[in-house]
């Protein structure tokens, strides 16, 4: 299905078919439009780090968004890899410290180790790497920043921490859902109402959350593979209903599939596609904020992940 283009879209919203739904909904956790700053604000400053992430805050993110791997020592760390030389320089600081695959492991790491380490971006054309130092935060420390700036600012900005490789943590002695909610509990997030979500593209880690008792919102990632696809009907998408609260589709799949919307709508679902990039705008947009506006106000989405949260911030505001 082709995509549509932000001003066909306003079209589409004229007929009443997938249209931006503002109302509130009383059995969702937060059915605003929102921005979540995806990496913190990645766009400008490299991804999962404290700089990033208070960036993302002063521009008005509504939401901020940490991956979490775990270290040797049970701590969540911030980064979006199970592995550290993507982003990191642990190559050079502990290069005896691959396993056989020749990767490093986070989960093979300390948390005061990890903490020796200096973090880049990974995307080129942004940050550049070598400049400035930038370090691998705890989820703690980033927590503590957001509440921190909530207080200071008087917003309250929430956090959308995905759980990466449950499985495989939890294969390697390190389960994630039991530590993760112990960590939310300490920081107060602990009602369905809380300004947070839990994403993971593992169903069985969100449905463990729920077993351990957690009323958090939660939130199913999706990408375009296989393992997807048994979710796209309206059967499937409702489906996911039973341990979450909404979807979080590669954009691409919405433009393919519009009912998805529709389907997650029925199933009291939320809807935040993942990521929109003002140096990766598909050409069939005229910006990024076009295509931020086609998905939020043309196909309906809830919520959109983006490395610009600014952009987005202005694309809702001056709508
Ligand atoms: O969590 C939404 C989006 O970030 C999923 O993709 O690979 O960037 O974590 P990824
Ligand atoms: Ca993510």
């Amino acid at each position: 299905m082709i995509p549509l283009p932000y001003t066909a879209g306003i079209l589409l919203a004229a007929t009443g078919l997938p249209v931006a739904a503002q109302e509130e909904r009383a059995e969702v956790p937060d059915s605003r439009k929102i921005v979540i700053a995806h990496r913190g604000a990645s766009g400008y400053l490299p991804e999962h780090t404290l700089p990033a992430y208070a960036v993302a805050h002063g521009m008005g993110a509504d939401y901020i968004e940490p991956d979490l791997v775990m270290t040797r020592d049970g701590r969540f760390i911030c980064l979006h890899d199970i592995h550290l030389e993507a982003t990191t320089n642990v190559e050079d600081v502990f290069p005896a410290r691959a396993r056989e695959d020749g990767r490093w492991y986070a989960a093979d790491f300390t948390v005061d180790e990890i903490g020796r380490l200096e973090a880049t971006e990974r995307l080129n054309g942004r940050f550049p790497k070598g400049v400035g130092r930038f370090r691998v935060p705890t989820f703690a420390e980033m927590i503590e920043l957001v509440q921190g700036m909530n207080r200071s600012s008087g917003r309250n900005v929430g956090i959308y921490p995905e759980l990466k490789a449950p499985a495989w943590h939890r294969a390697e002695g390190l389960p994630m859902e039991e530590a993760l909610l112990r960590v939310l509990d300490r920081y107060g997030y602990r009602q369905p109402g809380a300004p947070v979500f839990v994403q993971s593209f593992e169903p069985e880690s969100l449905k463990r959350l729920r077993a351990l008792g957690s009323k958090l919102p939660q939130v199913l990632l999706m990408a375009e593979v296989e393992q997807y696809q048994r979710f796209l009907s309206p059967e499937g998408i409702a489906g996911i209903a039973d341990f979450a609260d909404g979807i979080g589709p590669a954009k691409t799949m919405i433009e393919r599939c519009r009912d998805l919307v529709v389907w997650a709508r029925k199933a009291g679902l939320l809807v935040h596609p993942y990521t929109f990039r003002a140096d990766q705008t598909p050409s069939r947009y005229e910006n990024l904020t076009d295509e931020i506006r086609s998905h939020l106000f043309g196909f309906g989405v809830n919520g959109v992940f983006t490395d610009h949260p600014d952009v987005a911030r202005d694309a809702i505001d001056w709508y």
